[in-house]
């Protein structure tokens, strides 16, 4: 193993009351790599993920990132290292148009003084959002309605946008093609795989074992709150895959 770290999680728990969701995770994140992460619902997929963007804190274990130990108090400390996420549950904030969802907590701001009192440009985030969408080609029929006017595809495509904009060193996403039709998937994986090639590292989460072995390098099966199999793709078969998952045989 020659590959270089860009994250490594040790012991990683988290029991939410009586469910152990994590029970001692231990995963490696190569750089440049697309990490597969699967396992059946419940798994403990979206609790680790969770803890690798901030939102969940573990109860125990520890993370590293670029050799440096981290603790993550909210989603904003994973940010600072690069790490951007879409949820499962996408996070958009559904009253406000796309394009402000695009930079929320991050807004342009107006030139001059009214700049420094922190107003926000809503024109130049729509141009800027406009603009955006369209390089990753995500078409949406209007830019200027609340995100609670799009269908649950269009509301993934801005959560994937979102992510897309601004994921420096890491992309982690939680099924985020779940809701797409088949154009819209094929134009996130072409997505996901030109972040890649401009040095982005993802882990994508997906039930989709044909996606899986088409797009990561490697995978990361889970059961029952622990890593069960880890797989170079290359020299794997969706059988291998769902066998991890299930615990149907040893892998
Ligand atoms: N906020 C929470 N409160 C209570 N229990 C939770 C919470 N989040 C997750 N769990 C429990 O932890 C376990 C792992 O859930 P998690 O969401 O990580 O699974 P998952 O692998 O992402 O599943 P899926 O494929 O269905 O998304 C489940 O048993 C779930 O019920
Ligand atoms: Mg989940």
């Amino acid at each position: 193993m020659h590959e270089a770290t860009l994250l490594t999680a040790t012991g990683l728990r988290k029991a939410f009351g009586h469910v152990q969701a994590l029970r001692g995770v231990d995963l490696r994140i190569h750089e440049g790599e697309i990490l597969g992460l699967i396992g059946d619902n419940g798994a403990g997929k979206s609790t680790l993920i969770g803890c690798l963007s901030g939102v969940i804190r573990p109860d125990t274990g520890s993370i590293i990132v670029d050799g440096q130990d981290v603790t993550f108090e909210g989603p904003h400390d994973a940010r600072a290292h690069g790490i951007e996420t879409v949820y499962q549950d996408l996070a958009l904030a559904p009253d406000l148009e796309p394009a402000i969802n695009l930079y929320l907590g991050r807004e342009i701001v107006r030139p001059g003084i009214l700049g420094r009192l922190r107003f926000a440009d809503r024109g130049a985030m729509r141009r800027e959002a406009a603009t955006r969408l369209t390089q990753l080609g995500i078409d949406l029929p209007r830019l200027d309605r609340p995100v609670s006017y799009l269908s649950g595809g269009q509301r993934q495509a801005v959560a994937i946008a979102r992510a897309l904009i601004w994921a420096r060193r890491l992309l982690l996403l939680d099924e985020p093609t779940a809701a797409l039709g088949v154009r819209q998937s094929r134009m996130v994986h072409d997505v996901i795989r030109r972040v890649r090639d401009q040095g982005v590292t993802v882990v994508l989460i997906s039930h989709n074992m044909a996606d899986v072995l088409a797009l990561t390098d490697r995978v990361v099966a889970m059961r029952l709150g622990s890593v069960a199999a880890t797989f170079h793709t290359a020299e794997a078969t969706a059988d291998d895959l769902v066998a991890a998952i299930t615990g149907s045989r040893a892998a």
